[in-house]
C-alpha cells in the first residue's frame, strides 16, 4: 500500500474515456496509489472499467479500484479530471473550448465541494484554457490547480530528437513551451544532448544538424496529435503515461521537472493566462515555475502563444 503522511493515497479519475481508463490502467501498473476512483456521467461506464481493472490486481501491484460518486473525491491526493469531449478529425484544441468549459462550471465546484484539500490535474482540452477556468471555478491556490500541458509534446521532442541523433530518448534535454496545441514553442536554444547545445554536439561529433531538418522534427512535435486521430481517433496512451508521471511526482513530493500548464504571472512580463514552462513539481503542487533565458525567437513565440490563450479566455469571460 503506497501511504502518504501515514494514511493510503487515493487518486480519484473524473472520465472513464479513452484518457481516464488508460490512465486508470496506467496508474494502475505504477503502484503509486494504493485506490483509484473511477467517476464518469455514464455510471456503467465506469462501473465496467473498474471492473475490468480490479481483474488485473491480483496480477499486480494491490491496488482498490472502484467506480463511485463526487464523494468518492473525498480525501484523494490528487483528482485528474479527463472528461468533456475529445478533439474529432480536423478540429483544433481550442474548438472544444466554449464546449468543455460548460463541462467543468459542472464538475470543478462537485470535486472541490468534496475535497477542497487535494491537487486538481487537468487533461481535458483545451487544457491551458480549462486550466485557467479550473482555477477560477475551484477558488483553490493556483499552486494546486495544474494541466498536463506541454509535457505530452516535450516527451514527443525528446522521442523525435532521440531518433534523429540514435540515443535514448531520456538522454536528450528538450522542452515544448506555451500553449498545448498549434502556438507551441520549441526550446532550440537550450536543447542538449550529453551536455552540448545541438549545434555544438553536432559540429562536435560530424552530424548535419540542417534547419530544415530540426524545423522537420518541430513541424511533427506540434502537429502529432492530428496524425494520430486521423489515423486510430483519439490518443491516450502517452498522455496517459504523462499523467502517471506527473501524479507520481506529486504524491512521492519528487520535486521534479516538468512542463505542465500553470498559472503565469509576470514571466517576461506575461500574466494572467496557463501555459506550459518547466516547472518544479512537489507533494503540494507547483513549487515554482523556472526562469528560462529565452532567445528573442522564443520569447516572440511564447508571447504569441499568451495572446491566443488570452483572446480565448477573455472570449469565454473566464
Ligand atoms: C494530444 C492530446 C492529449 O496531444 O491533446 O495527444
Amino acid at each position: 500500500m503506497t501511504h502518504i503522511h501515514g494514511h493510503p493515497t487515493r487518486v480519484a479519475i473524473i472520465g472513464a474515456g479513452n484518457v481516464g481508463a488508460t490512465f486508470a490502467y496506467a496508474l494502475l501498473l505504477s503502484g503509486l496509489s494504493s485506490e483509484i476512483v473511477l467517476i464518469d456521467a455514464n455510471q456503467a461506464k465506469a462501473e465496467g472499467e473498474a471492473m475490468d481493472l480490479m481483474h488485473a490486481v491480483p496480477l499486480g501491484p494491490p491496488t482498490r479500484v472502484l467506480a463511485g460518486g463526487y464523494e468518492d473525491c473525498a480525501g484523494a491526493a490528487v483528482t485528474v479530471v479527463t472528461a468533456g469531449s475529445a478533439q474529432r478529425p480536423g478540429e483544433t484544441r481550442l474548438d472544444l473550448a466554449a464546449r468543455n468549459t460548460e463541462i467543468f462550471r459542472q464538475i470543478i465546484p462537485n470535486i472541490v465541494r468534496n475535497n477542497p484539500d487535494g491537487i486538481l490535474v487537468i487533461a481535458t482540452n483545451p487544457v491551458d484554457v480549462l486550466t485557467f477556468a479550473s482555477q477560477k471555478f475551484s477558488g483553490l491556490p493556483f499552486e494546486r490547480v495544474i494541466g498536463s500541458g506541454t509535457i505530452l509534446d516535450t516527451a514527443r521532442f525528446r522521442y523525435l530528437l532521440s531518433q534523429h541523433f540514435g540515443v535514448d530518448p531520456r538522454s536528450v534535454h528538450a522542452f515544448i513551451i506555451g500553449e498545448h496545441g498549434d502556438s507551441e514553442v520549441p526550446v532550440w536554444s537550450l536543447a542538449n544532448l550529453a551536455g552540448m547545445r545541438l549545434p555544438v554536439y553536432c559540429a562536435a561529433n560530424g552530424m548535419h544538424c540542417t534547419p530544415e531538418t530540426l524545423t522537420d522534427i518541430f513541424q511533427q512535435t506540434r502537429d502529432a496529435a492530428y496524425h494520430i486521430i486521423e489515423r486510430k481517433g483519439a490518443t491516450f496512451y502517452a498522455i496517459a503515461s504523462g499523467l502517471t508521471r506527473l501524479v507520481e511526482a506529486i504524491v512521492r513530493d519528487q520535486s521534479t521537472v516538468m512542463s505542465v500548464s500553470s498559472r503565469i504571472q509576470n514571466y517576461y512580463g506575461i500574466s494572467d493566462v496557463c501555459f506550459s514552462l518547466p516547472t518544479v513539481i512537489d507533494g503540494g503542487g507547483v513549487e515554482r515555475v523556472i526562469q528560462l533565458e529565452l532567445d528573442t525567437e522564443e520569447l516572440d513565440g511564447l508571447k504569441k502563444s499568451a495572446e491566443v490563450l488570452k483572446n480565448t479566455i477573455h472570449h469565454l469571460k473566464l
